[in-house]
């Protein structure tokens, strides 16, 4: 048997016609960058996130660089984030020519730690600290309320990178919705994924949105009138025809993923392996599926990987160890569970689309290896 991480022919299949006709509406109209579908897309996604303002833009890693910019972040700033966490959220801060200051995570549910944060922010000065990136990890939240209580006593702006977590609620509030600014990425491979890459901003803040909107068009309001150095970070319309499809279905597909993550931990209870914590603050919905196993984590993949199934390792190398980043001066040892993390955790496929008879496969295959 071969299972793939996530199967998008399957998770298309029963849509397609939709998704058909919805694209086929944009090419009628020629609206390809921003235009109606895109209109569209951000209103449905202020009435599912119950926000004031979202704003579609060209992918996740954008919406990031834009939320910064759009909350007065610049070049020299130091802006926190998570060591483990997808480059993006660090690769994004560094391209506006801010630095990234890392802090280690919790090591229970793999987001960004309040006792890191304040330790890093003893060198708030040092690193002309101005804003915080807590990374909702997995698709899960990290903790909202000590975030912003930190930000309120440093006098931070807090972006929420909500790339993975479109849909998770923190307290009854949708993720990426309680910071200045949060982040989404419409990644394919997201819970919500586009055909191609899309993101988004939102916020509920009205000068923060307004910037963000002129900043992801080339800084301008009226064409040719530049008010800022702009971008070109637009949505485009045939992504946005495709997610308004998709998100009719995204907590069905959550709910899904939900079940097979309970699936999961009933099967796995008994044995040496630590299931994914679920925050009492925050729903999960499982981007990823994560175990930790404290040995023979490669052991575990490999074998997995030999009888079909798609194990992986999100991330084998955290961000303060990454080539890229060594200017900033970190070394081995310095975020402890962030190392610890990369070593021993792996993914189970949690693709919505996983049959019974696959869920049964991949629980008895991990039982083999388990029990030698
Ligand atoms: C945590 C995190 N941040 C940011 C991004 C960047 O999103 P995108 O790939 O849409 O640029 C991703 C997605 O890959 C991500 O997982």
């Amino acid at each position: 048997m071969r299972i793939s991480a996530l199967d998008l022919k399957r998770q298309i299949a029963p849509i397609r016609q939709e998704l058909d006709m919805a694209i086929k509406d944009v090419i009628d109209s020629t609206s390809f960058i921003l235009g109606k579908a895109v209109n569209t897309f951000e209103e449905n996604v202020m009435k599912y996130c119950r926000v004031k303002y979202a704003i579609g833009v060209s992918n996740g890693t954008d919406a990031i660089s834009l939320a910064l910019l759009a909350l007065g972040i610049k070049a020299g700033d130091g802006v926190i984030c998570p060591a483990f966490t997808y480059y993006a959220t660090a690769g994004a801060i560094a391209s506006i020519g801010a630095r990234p200051v890392f802090a280690d995570i919790d090591s229970d549910t793999y987001c960004i730690s309040l006792k890191s944060i304040e330790k890093v922010l003893k060198n708030k000065k040092k690193y002309k600290i101005k804003a915080i990136i807590p990374v909702h990890l997995y698709g899960q939240c990290s903790d909202m309320d000590g975030i912003m209580k930190l930000a309120r006593k440093y006098n931070l702006k807090v972006v929420e990178d909500t790339a993975q977590a479109f849909g998770a609620e923190y307290k009854g509030r949708k993720a990426g919705t309680i910071g200045n600014c949060g982040s989404v990425s419409f990644f394919p491979g997201k819970n919500l994924g586009a055909f191609g890459d899309a993101g988004m901003i939102l916020t509920n803040n009205k000068a923060a949105a307004e910037r963000a909107r002129i900043l992801r068009n080339q800084g301008n309001k009226t064409k040719y009138i530049h008010l800022m150095l702009g971008r070109n970070n637009r949505m485009d319309g045939m992504q946005a025809a495709a997610l308004n499809v998709k998100l009719r279905y995204l907590d069905d597909w959550n709910k899904k993923r939900q079940e097979l993550a309970q699936y999961y931990n009933n099967n796995l209870s008994l044995f040496a392996v630590k299931t994914p914590f679920v925050a009492e603050y925050s729903t999960h919905i499982y981007h990823q599926y994560v175990l930790r196993i404290a040995r023979s984590r490669d052991g575990m993949m490999n074998y997995l990987q030999k009888k079909g199934i798609d194990s992986r390792v999100f991330y084998p190398i955290p961000l303060h160890l990454q080539k890229c980043f060594r200017y900033l001066g970190y070394k081995r040892g310095d975020f402890p569970e962030s190392e610890k993390a990369a070593r021993q955790t792996l993914t189970l496929p949690i693709d919505p689309c996983l049959t019974q008879k696959e869920r049964r496969y991949i629980s008895q295959s991990l039982k083999e290896f388990i029990n030698g």
